[in-house]
């Protein structure tokens, strides 16, 4: 996600931005500015692209000056682009923000209502707006801010710069990162530790619904409602390479632990709790195409395809309507029939993978309609399909996908709900109860991130296995697959994940002592059969790793069980697929392989 860095102190602060804008790269980003006070100006560049774009647009045009804010601009909301890159200006103000303005669609029209004029397709050029009509009125900045921030719904970390005030810059956290840092002199702030280290290691950390402003010498710390904060600063001791691991030892295991954060990401903005419906504007299926689609086909590779294998379980159960998942591998293999009628939902983290690119440009070329789900915005799939439901997960750095994995499972139960309501498979009153239940799932997934340490010590007792084996029925087969992937990627243990159903069909005869066989019992219609699976591995010695939602699921059979909390059956594998990410993790941690960059394997697939 974005990266913000804020300096208040007596140096040149254009270099200490760009550093610390450099420090904070790992978060991904695809345009970057400053706005820097030049002591009767605020002085603004931006550049799309790398960072180097934004250092070679300073040497042309030096900014001089000692208080300034940075931001590098991972996209959601307009297409990455210079003008849509942060700083965002509106009067005398400048502002820079990582997160989402959940209502900036009402309040844009109100605005530009009232004669404002929007330079940027963002949600955050309405802060801009919104501070700047605020100090109008003749409130001071913080004030102003406070003011702002009372109107805007949603996720952020804000800095704001004024033009009347030359050493003074006033921030707001809710749901997004953001952390104060207090040197000598010197107060900065960041979306994340790394990009203060070289200044200071004391840090202030802002809490959801703080205020703070900074000058040279003073950190002043309010929640929004004007409640007063007294916090003592923390000393960080991470090395650098650890700080911007947020303190874990790896990206994969800072990303699985990111996964609540994600899906609420996902979800807000569109989930309608009071109508059981979804506000999808981007995906550009409207209610009459909802009720025309004929068929979905739904094209991806690897952990996507796992996810599209789950989105035809839940467009068929929910939606009603026809649904098939095909590997884009082979999509184009076999002169598909697909054309007008036909809803082809490419899924993809990167929005780049070669396979699904070329498959949904042929099924576009044959008359289909396109719906990208992507988790990069304006990538190559995003740009060529008609509509786009972008997961907003945040850029996944690990080879292995995790937390865009569930995000994209969200994102299909999304699409399934707002087809199933149009098409009146979904009633309102079933649309109420699904989405109240879907909202809380974030809070399980912590629950289930809380239990790391005994799958852990699970981890511990499988490491050495050759082999294993991963089984799931219904809504449970996909994580299953998926889960196999995991562990043979990052560990190189050879893992085959299959439907329940399909183990006496062959895999059986591989079933030992040494055999560990991961076996998902959630309580749904499925556990009765998947209990008998579980029996047949015990009658031949294999050791059982149950993961069960109930104790009693898996009794006295399973060797360890993992523990997630009970949800609704269709939102169950986004808990489920957590344990299995954690497992295969620490096997592969403790197998000492290279966790984020698997041997043989990249992150964007661009060849075909
Ligand atoms: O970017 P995409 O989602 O299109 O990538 C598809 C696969 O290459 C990707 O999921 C791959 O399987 C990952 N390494 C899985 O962890």
């Amino acid at each position: 996600m974005c990266g913000i860095i804020g300096y208040v102190g007596n140096e040149e602060c254009a270099p200490i931005l760009l550093e610390g804008l450099r420090r904070l790269e790992y978060r991904g980003y695809d345009s970057a500015g400053v706005a820097v006070h030049d002591g009767t100006e605020l002085r603004v560049l931006r550049a799309a692209g790398k960072l180097t774009a934004l250092g070679d647009a300073l040497a042309r045009t030096p900014v001089h000056g000692t208080t300034g804010i940075g931001h590098t601009r991972w996209a959601t909301h307009g297409k990455p682009s210079e003008h849509n890159a942060h700083p965002h200006v509106s009067g005398g103000i400048a502002v820079v923000h990582n997160g989402i303005i959940e209502n900036h669609v009402e309040l844009k029209q109100r605005l530009k209502a009232e004669g404002r004029e929007f330079l940027s397709d963002t949600d955050t050029e309405i802060v801009a707006h919104l501070v700047d009509l605020a100090t109008q009125r003749g409130l001071d900045l913080f004030e102003a801010l406070r003011s702002a921030l009372r109107e805007i719904r949603g996720a952020y970390a804000i800095a704001v710069m004024s033009k009347s005030d030359p050493a003074r810059i006033v921030l707001a956290k809710n749901a997004s990162p953001l952390v104060v840092g207090i040197g000598d002199g010197v107060m900065l702030a960041a979306s994340d530790v790394p990009a203060l280290l070289s200044h200071t290691r004391d840090v202030i950390f802002l809490e959801d619904g703080e205020m703070a402003e900074i000058t040279r010498a003073k950190v002043r710390l309010e929640r929004v409602d004007g409640t007063r904060v007294d916090r003592a600063p923390v000393r960080i001791t991470w090395s650098l390479m650890q700080a911007e691991r947020g303190g874990y030892k790896h990206f994969m295991l800072k990303e699985i632990h990111e996964q609540p954060r994600a899906l609420e990401d996902t979800l807000r903005g569109r989930v309608v709790l009071e109508t059981g419906d979804f506000e999808a504007g981007e995906m550009g299926i409207g209610d009459d195409d909802a009720k025309t689609v004929k068929r979905v086909i739904l094209l991806a590779c690897g952990t996507s395809y796992h996810a599209a294998l789950h989105g035809r379980y839940l467009l068929e159960g929910l939606a009603r309507v026809p649904a098939v998942a095909e590997l884009a591998s082979e999509f184009r293999y076999r002169n598909p029939v697909v054309g007008p009628g036909d809803l082809v939902v490419a899924v993809s983290q990167s929005g780049e993978t070669a396979d699904t690119l070329a498959a949904a440009k042929e099924a576009k070329e044959r008359g289909a309609r396109i719906l990208a789900v992507v988790n990069v915005q304006g990538s190559a799939i995003a740009r060529m399909a008609h509509g786009t439901l972008y997961t907003h997960a945040g850029p996944e750095i690990g080879v292995a996908s995790t937390k865009c994995f569930t995000a994209q499972l969200a994102a299909l139960t999304m699409l399934s709900i707002y087809l199933g309501r149009r098409r009146g498979a979904v009633t309102r009153e079933v649309g109420v109860a699904l989405l109240a239940e879907l909202v809380a799932v974030p809070n399980k997934m912590r629950d289930v991130l809380a239990t790391a340490r005994h799958i852990e010590t699970v981890a511990r007792s499988i490491m050495h296995a050759r082999d294993a084996l991963f089984l799931g029925r219904g809504l449970s087969s996909a994580v299953a697959l998926e889960g196999a992937l995991k562990l043979k990627e990052i560990s190189y243990v050879h893992a085959e994940g299959y439907a329940g159903g399909e183990m006496k069909h062959g895999p059986l005869a591989l079933v030992d002592r040494d055999m560990p066989v991961v076996c998902l019992l959630p309580s749904d219609s499925t556990l009765e059969k998947m209990q008998s699976n579980v029996q047949e591995v015990r009658a031949r010695d294999g050791q059982v790793i149950a993961v069960v939602d109930d104790d009693k699921a898996a009794a006295s059979l399973a060797a360890h069980t993992l523990k997630v909390p009970p949800t609704h059956e269709w939102f169950t594998p986004l808990l489920t697929s957590i344990p299995l990410q954690l497992l295969s993790y620490y096997v592969a941690d403790l197998r000492g392989t290279d966790v984020d960059q698997p041997r043989n394997l990249a992150k964007t697939v661009t060849v075909e």
